[in-house]
């Protein structure tokens, strides 16, 4: 439809008409035949709002979305479609490993590959908007939603939201779904990483560290942007004039819809904000709030507050336009289907390109901790013994992948025994979780989860079975429902029956291989010294097991490094690679013994840092060239390093490539990520690895609040890992 008949549709609606077109609802009001149901008298809507609603969210199917459609639109004067929208963040049913584990691929290509079959598989089912990514910079482990981010590192994270606003949105054909970026902002950064807590932050960190990867995907096109939950300098996000009005759209220029997260208008009235929906839905609309998810806020206020002159009606014309533009964009007028397709569905989800797909990521995001003596890769001729919670387990795609193909997930066990037949032995060992109240009420569990074995019997087989062999792989790990939204928690070790199950085992001094499946980095200090080879798998995806199955046999070399630390004990959280300088910093501080920055009870460093993660081969970097010592604003310098397979076989390997800046006019991280390229080498092969190092890379927010590069000397480091790393520098001139 032109531009044009886009207002002109605007003018002819009645302001009911207009203030209704801001409703998203629950998918859940529709029954399975289509027909509305549900919580309309809950919500106090009106025939009227449904009617006129601008859109609905997870609901799924490509007939069941066509009847919802016809339905709508032969109820609704104006004829406006339904904008369907999904929470399908890394998969629909070919799920992908969660995003904390993905990141972990650094690898672009894949990674957006990945998001385009997630897109497509969205776009049949007859989805037109996705809520994702979510792109919260996370440095908090007690918060369970980490598991959606890619990570602590703002550089690291803006690459992946551009690449995955662009796999989600493409050209926006009928493949493609548009794009909903989230939790705008700083959500990230709760308190105590308890869900739902205050956040509160310098300006200077929100714009150098948290805004940057949002910043990234409203500059890639998203369509969307979904506010947080979360106060932003004392404000709450879907009332905040300043942070959705003028830095979203005045001063990044987003001309999109904005979505409120569920129910976060009428929450500003717990916020204390407001004083009642009256008041909520004035903020929100002041703030430029588009869509009211969830709630009769919008629906039963905005009226009222037109007719008492308390807003004007041009912000509601605005909000409408804005979505009517949306729908425009997206084709839904001329074919409010869209990409539902029966026959499509049947035959792209899932498919064995999708499944391969899965699979490649899978294996680039699967990170290798520990290899004592190279127990690891595993001989296909040992007896070896499969034994924990999560060998047989299905539950491999983390929450946030409600729809995921459970039923064609193969586990661990089979995988293994694919690969090695009668020489696996398996036993359960233990439950998952020994304590279920920690994960009631969420709706749904996994059945494994609700069975209450008798773990001393358990017990007793699995050191039977491990008697008979003479490795043992141990599959361990959260319950799906301890990570994901409202999974906080303050205590990050592995439940207290799997600990007793490798102690136990431990006694039998066998090689122990632990592989751990789990949503955030976790404290395992309490398990390093009582096994040999530790495999990070997180919540792997649909083909997780299969990934893993080849990585644990050498078939596929692992290549994942991780982009969250791994703290060694809570009170170090929160523990990030790119802290800032301190007066009195460990090494070389003017004072010694106890008053430098130090805990007196720990080191200062995490487990396993940023960047870390092991390979079956060993790489070795030669000394950092610099093409100039000097560099000037207009020009560039070149900075490269050597870097060799020494080992036995092919690898990937992730060069990393960070800069300090030594003196700033407010103070500066000890390192920031500013490149990286991932290569592989066969045994013996060198690659010269290049990174080019420009005024851009030296940016920040200095002393004035200026987004500038400031004159003076830089460290540069490239490296295996944030921590290891040879060291350069150079003089920046201006
Ligand atoms: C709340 C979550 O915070 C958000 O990520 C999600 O998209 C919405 N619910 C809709 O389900």
């Amino acid at each position: 439809m032109k531009k044009e008949k886009v207002l002109e549709l605007l003018k002819q609606m009645t302001l009911e008409e207009k203030i209704y077109q801001l409703v998203q609802l629950d998918g859940s009001l529709y029954s399975e035949k289509a027909a509305v149901t549900g919580p309309k008298a809950k919500l106090g809507m009106s025939d009227d709002v449904i009617c006129n609603m601008g859109s609905i969210y997870n609901v799924f199917g490509a007939e069941k979305l066509k009847k919802i459609q016809d339905e709508h639109l032969k109820n609704n004067r104006n004829k406006i479609p339904l904008l369907v929208c999904a929470d399908i963040i890394y998969g629909y049913q070919t799920v992908l490993p969660i995003p904390l584990a993905f990141g972990g691929a650094w690898n672009t290509k894949l990674v957006k590959e990945g998001i385009e079959m997630v897109a497509k598989e969205a776009a049949v089912t007859g989805i037109h908007g996705v809520f994702s990514p979510m792109v919260d910079l996370v440095r908090d482990p007690r918060w369970g939603r980490v598991m959606e981010s890619t990570g602590e590192d703002s550089y690291l994270n803006s690459i992946y939201a551009k690449i995955e606003v662009e796999g989600f949105q493409g050209n926006l054909d009928n493949e493609h779904v548009a794009s909903c970026v989230k939790h705008f902002a700083a959500y990230g950064a709760p308190e105590g990483g308890r869900e739902y807590n205050t956040v509160d932050m310098s300006e200077r960190q929100l714009r150098q560290e948290y805004l940057p990867a949002y910043k990234a995907a409203v500059d890639a096109g998203c369509k969307m942007v979904m506010t947080s939950f979360n106060t932003v300098d004392g404000i709450p996000a879907s009332g905040n004039e300043w942070l959705m009005r003028k830095l979203l759209r005045d001063e990044w220029g987003f001309k999109g819809v904005t979505v409120s997260d569920y129910a976060a208008i009428k929450e500003l009235v717990y916020h204390g904000i407001a004083e009642d929906d009256f008041m909520a839905a004035k903020l929100g609309i002041e703030a430029g709030v588009d869509f009211d998810m969830k709630t009769s806020v919008y629906s039963n206020n905005l009226k009222e507050l037109v007719e008492k002159n308390e807003i004007d009606v041009k912000l509601i014309d605005e909000a409408v336009l804005r979505i009517l533009n949306l729908k425009n964009d997206l084709g839904l007028f001329e074919n409010p289907y869209r990409g539902a397709s029966k026959s499509l569905e049947n035959e792209v989800i899932g498919s064995e390109e999708h499944k391969k797909i899965a699979l490649k990521l899978a294996e680039e995001s699967i990170v290798l901790l520990k290899n004592d003596n190279s127990v690891l890769p595993l001989q296909k001729d040992k007896k070896i013994a499969l034994i924990g919670p999560y060998a047989d387990e299905t539950s491999l795609v983390g929450l946030w992948a409600f729809f995921a193909d459970k039923a064609n997930i193969k586990t661990l066990k089979a995988t293994m025994e694919d690969k090695i037949g009668e020489n696996l032995l398996y036993s359960q060992g233990c439950d998952i979780l020994s304590d279920l109240s920690m994960i009631e009420g969420f709706g749904f569990l996994s059945s494994k989860g609700l069975e209450k074995r008798d773990f001393e019997k358990d017990l007793e087989e699995a050191l039977k079975v491990a008697d008979d062999a003479e490795v043992i792989v141990l599959a361990l790990g959260e319950h799906t429902l301890q990570s994901g939204e409202a999974g906080s928690r303050t205590e990050l070790s592995l439940d207290k029956m799997q600990l007793k199950l490798l102690e136990e085992l431990s006694k039998l001094n066998k090689p122990i291989v632990c592989v751990m499946f789990n949503g955030r980095p976790l404290v395992i200090d309490n398990i390093l010294d009582k096994v040999d080879g530790l495999v990070e798998a997180w919540f792997p995806g649909t083909q997780g097991a299969v990934a893993l199955a080849n990585i644990l046999f050498g078939e596929v070399n692992p290549s994942g490094k991780l982009t969250m630390s791994f703290p060694r004990n809570i009170g170090q959280i929160p523990v990030h690679y790119n802290e800032f300088k301190t007066g009195r910093p460990l090494i070389g501080s003017g004072h010694v013994g106890r008053f430098v920055s130090k805990y007196i009870d720990s080191s200062n460093e995490p487990r396993y840092e940023f960047g870390y993660g092991l390979s079956y081969t060993d790489f070795e970097y030669d000394e950092i060239k610099l093409s100039s010592t000097i560099l000037k604003s207009n020009e560039c310098i070149k900075a490269s390093v050597l870097v060799k397979n020494v080992g036995q076989v092919k690898g990937k390997e992730v060069v990393q490539l960070y800069i300090q800046d030594v003196i700033g006019s407010v103070v500066r991280p000890v390192k920031e990520l500013k490149g990286f390229e991932k290569i592989e080498l066969e045994p013996n092969e060198s690659k010269e690895v290049e990174f080019i190092i420009s005024e851009k890379e030296l940016k920040f927010f200095g002393k004035d609040m200026n987004f500038a590069a400031e004159k003076g000397e830089f460290k540069v480091f490239i490296g295996a890992s944030s921590k290891n790393v040879k060291e350069s520098s150079f003089k920046y001139l201006g």
